[in-house]
């Protein structure tokens, strides 16, 4: 088998975050709406920190009003509630972010749900949730819309294609295979969401031409569950221990690299994948907000 191609995020990213610049410049300038992202991070979970520190960076570079609330683990569960209702109510933030996961005395479901749809740029409010399942306009889950700005830049033909989605979270997995069934550019596939619970998940897994793995497991995939030619999709960021890397571990997707790479037609790296594309579409849907884009659709 020849050499894959590696699909790499970064032209796709920077390509979407040289629009989002042009669109805040205009926003600014023409309508003087400056757009804002808050993000709240409750508790200390150091890939968790990691993510929103690289949120508010991205933000700010592109000129939004970021303003990020770090609050204590104990935070309790009306405060962080009482918290969003006063987001809800500025009209200087057009979007509101609460990072995952939530110390476990927090229930999420409570949390997504108090948040305005129309300032969701997460897509996990129901509303909007069913507005994707529908095919309506609204924001989109970041990680999953971002999979398929990639497929779309690389050309990966989706239409027909079997498509085996590998984890049913809501962040990722159901809203992934949600978005490949649609019937359009990008979409139009015959999806399969499998998960660990699977009899035989290598034998389901075999049958993709393109496979996508958000399970959260390091290295889970090996070359005997992939079909020789597939286009494979790796959405897992797992810190693993490496006493030799300068961090003390270092970052490995849900797919073993060296072993499948060589069986695909395509793959996405980790890092350098499908993470950088979580902020891009996170800049786009604020922008999307801050334009009006969620208001009445
Ligand atoms: N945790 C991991 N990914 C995400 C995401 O896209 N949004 C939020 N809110 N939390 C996450």
């Amino acid at each position: 088998m020849s050499e894959p191609i590696i699909l790499k995020g970064k032209p796709v990213a920077d390509a979407i975050l040289d629009q989002v610049a042009r669109d805040v410049n205009y926003l600014k300038e023409e309508r003087g709406i400056t757009p804002g992202l808050s993000v709240v991070l409750v508790g200390d979970d150091p890939a968790s920190a990691t993510y929103v520190g690289s949120k508010e960076r991205k933000s700010r570079e592109l000129g939004l009003n970021s303003v990020t609330y770090r609050m204590p683990e104990n935070t309790s569960e009306e405060e962080l509630l009482d918290l969003v209702e006063r987001l809800n109510n500025d009209p200087t933030v057009h979007g509101i972010l609460v990072q995952s996961p939530l110390p476990s005395h927090i229930d999420y479901n409570k949390i997504t749900l108090a948040i305005n749809p129309v300032k969701d740029v997460d897509g996990f409010h129901p509303v909007n949730v069913g507005k994707l399942v529908i095919g309506l306009p609204g924001p989109l889950p970041c990680t999953p819309a971002g999979v398929v700005e990639m497929l779309k830049y690389y050309k990966v033909a989706t239409s027909g294609k079997r498509a085996v989605v590998v984890g049913r979270s809501n962040i990722v997995g159901k809203p992934l295979a949600n978005l490949l069934a649609q019937k359009r550019d990008g979409g139009n596939a015959i999806v399969t969401i499998a998960h660990s619970a699977a009899d035989d998940l290598g034998a389901i897994t075999r049958e993709a031409d393109i496979l996508l793995v958000a399970i959260g497991r390091p290295n889970f995939i090996g070359s005997d569950m992939v079909k020789e030619g597939a286009v494979v999709i790796d959405v897992g960021i797992n810190r693993v221990d490496d006493p030799d890397a300068k961090r003390g571990y270092r970052v490995v997707g849900d797919v073993d690299y060296n072993q499948v790479a060589p069986k695909c037609s395509a793959i996405t790296p980790v890092p350098g994948g499908v993470g950088l594309m979580t902020i891009a579409m996170l800049m786009q849907n604020t922008i999307a907000s801050a334009r009006g884009d969620f208001n009445q659709s």
